[in-house]
């Protein structure tokens, strides 16, 4: 990748580049992904604290038929939208470390993230609408990818228009009638008016979350993502895992291909954790559910092949690993570059990424926000990390 000087040439800010790959050309060369397992897992209470505990593990129920997802809509516990800080998953790394039953199965790690931002890195090559941005730290051999998130773009979520809201609970509702708090009790009876099968209100600060390892080419990495419910026992393994997905109902060729575009997103995400299955409630638009269906993450690939809105997951593994060795490369390149400083990748549809040295403070102080950090790491994290 060639490095290009930006408009002002008495500034030290470099801007290197990568295009996205024709997602028409085949890959010759896979790059190969680990299988993923899991280090450890962790929970949100209901008002939000981190815990190492798997108190907000849920487990996989089958829904009733003809679930209504808009019941208990107005008793919705709403997570605010914040910032994408990596503090849960540092305070995870940082636990392990410090538990010599834990610690020997850390690896060295060459990149830490969270699974929503590593989803979007690998879709990149197929996204035509959405650009997004990151904030990067190269702290003692060790990536730190988070989602940049502009004040504008911040607000902008958190006053999402009531139908998208109500849309966006409609996935929430359909967790609740899935899940159940132990192994074999059944949802209901109903109780207090609630429907038959719903799993109890929905507080979305509530999640529980697997941190695990694994490998993208020869990148170690560690990733961190909130994992829906678990099918029988828990084991603490990923092999039990279960994604719950909604979508609309597919009344024809139309909606087949959305649906089929939108299977990329599935599959990497829990492809990203080890999730070995998805289970997809079709919902009208009004928020009924009439049918689910399970899908193996492993063989969503050979399900879109071929069709007109397919995708091939080895180009977007192909791509990952030509952006993280490229990103690798800028972030250790030229001198006024230390553990504390930040980079803005950003990337634009249909083209591709620019890697830059934030060195201004404007910049610098919308990552900062007030709290005790260097970078956007905070502070207690980065003293145990940098040499
Ligand atoms: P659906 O995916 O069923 O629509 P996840 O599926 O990743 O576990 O997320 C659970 C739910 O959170 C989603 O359910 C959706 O309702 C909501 N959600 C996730 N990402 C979102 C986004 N970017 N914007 C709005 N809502 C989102
Ligand atoms: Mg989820
Ligand atoms: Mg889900």
């Amino acid at each position: 990748p060639k490095k290009q000087q930006t408009s002002t040439p008495s500034s030290k800010s470099y801007l290197s580049t990568l295009s996205y790959p024709s997602t028409s050309t085949p890959i010759l060369k896979q790059t190969p992904f680990q299988q993923p397992s899991q280090l450890i897992s962790f929970s949100y209470t209901p008002e939000y604290v981190l815990e190492f505990t798997d108190s907000a593990l849920r487990y996989f129920v089958d829904p009733p038929v003809g679930a209504k997802l808009d019941y208990g809509y107005e008793r919705w516990v709403r997570k605010p939208d914040e910032r994408g800080r990596l503090d849960g998953l540092l305070k995870a790394i940082s636990h392990i470390r410090k538990d010599p039953m834990r610690a020997p199965n850390l690896p060295e790690i060459g990149l830490v993230s969270w699974r929503g931002v590593m989803t979007k890195m690998l879709a990149a090559p197929y996204e035509e609408r959405e650009g997004w941005d990151l904030n990067v730290m190269f702290v003692n051999g060790t990536l730190y990818l988070e989602e940049h998130l502009t004040e504008a773009r911040l607000k902008e979520k958190n006053d999402m228009e009531p139908r998208q809201r109500r849309q966006s609970y409609f996935g929430y509702a359909f967790e609740s009638y899935c899940t159940s708090e132990t192994p074999t009790r059944q949802n209901g009876p109903p109780s207090s008016g609630a429907p038959f099968g719903w799993g109890g209100d929905v507080n979305t600060n509530v999640q529980w979350c697997s941190v695990v390892r694994t490998k993208l080419g020869d990148t170690r990495m560690v990733i961190g993502g909130e994992v829906d419910c678990i099918r029988g026992r828990y084991t603490g393994k990923t092999d039990s895992f279960v994604e719950l997905k909604t979508s609309l109902v597919i009344r024809g060729p139309h909606d087949e291909g959305r649906f089929e575009k939108k299977l990329l997103k599935f599959y990497l995400q829990s492809f990203l954790l080890g999730v070995p299955e998805i289970l997809v409630g079709f919902r009208t638009p009004a928020g009924v559910v009439t049918t689910t269906q399970t899908f193996k993450t492993i063989h969503l690939p050979r399900l879109v092949r071929g069709k007109p809105d397919a995708w091939d997951p080895l180009i977007c593994l192909d791509w990952g690993h030509r952006f993280l060795t490229f990103l690798r490369k800028v972030v250790q390149a030229g001198d006024d570059v230390s553990s504390s400083s930040v980079w803005r990748v950003r990337f634009v549809p249909s083209s591709g990424v620019s890697v830059e040295l934030l060195s201004g403070q404007p910049d610098i102080d919308e990552v900062v926000n007030g709290e005790e950090r260097v970078g956007f790491l905070p502070r207690w994290y980065w003293e145990e990390v940098a040499a």
